[in-house]
């Protein structure tokens, strides 16, 4: 159990557990015993407000935009996923933005052994693993309704709820700042639907209640 100093931060950034390799338990020995939460570790993620410098030179857009989409990426925190380490609490300030090799669980560990898995996207230009293809608009709807090519419906995980409400032109700013980023080349892992084991460690956020005593 938490105690209350910690809870009040689990509460805030949600609780966080990374999944370790031995998942098996010996349910038919002794179903009782079993305690899902020892195959998970308790860690704190990393908030990233860090944003990597823009070249204006691979821009087409204005430095104010450019700026405007840095400021707007850093308040967002859109690094606190997409950022390499950054969900185990080990961010690799090298690779800002550049995706994450450990994915987040949309669906609840502790009632499914293999629950499905979303590895957040290397968001730099690079043409074969970041968005260097995308179009401006595409980029555009992804953060305003939450639409990819993989999935013409929204994506579970990304917070894209949250910047629903945002402006065209913000949205635009944050188009403009990631495509002027320089590209890194990082292929994240594929994502894995509920039901197949995943290939690479992945978090899950949550919320649990105290039962009654
Ligand atoms: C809570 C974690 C989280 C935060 C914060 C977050 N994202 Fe994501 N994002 C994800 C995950 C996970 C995916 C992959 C979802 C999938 O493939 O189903 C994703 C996917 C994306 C994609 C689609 C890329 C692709 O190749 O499919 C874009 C673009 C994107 N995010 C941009 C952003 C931007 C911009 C911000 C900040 C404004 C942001 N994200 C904040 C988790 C997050």
């Amino acid at each position: 159990m938490l105690e209350i100093d910690k809870s009040l931060k689990s509460i805030a950034v949600g609780v966080i557990m990374l999944t370790v390799a031995a998942c098996q338990v010996a349910t038919e020995e002794a179903p009782q015993a079993w305690n899902p939460l020892d195959d998970f570790e308790v860690l704190d993620p990393a908030s990233i407000f860090a944003t990597p410098e823009p070249s204006p030179e691979n821009s087409t857009y204005s430095t104010e935009q450019l700026s405007r989409g840095r400021y707007l990426v850093g308040l967002l925190g859109c690094g606190s996923c997409h950022t390499d380490g950054a969900l185990v609490g080990d961010p690799d300030p090298g690779r800002l933005l550049a995706g994450s090799s450990t994915g987040i669980a949309y669906t609840n560990p502790l009632q499914d052994s293999n629950p499905g898995v979303v590895y957040p996207a290397n968001l730099t230009p690079d043409l074969e693993t970041g968005l260097g293809s995308w179009t401006m608009e595409r980029l555009i709807t992804m953060i305003r309704v939450g639409t990819t090519e993989h999935s013409a419906s929204s994506l579970p995980v990304m917070p894209w709820p949250a910047y629903a409400s945002i402006t065209r032109e913000d949205a635009l700013s944050i188009a403009a700042y990631l495509k002027s980023l320089p590209p890194v080349r990082h292929a994240v892992p594929a994502n894995v639907n509920r039901g197949q084991p995943a290939p690479a460690p992945y978090v899950h956020f949550g919320v649990y209640q105290s039962r009654p005593r």
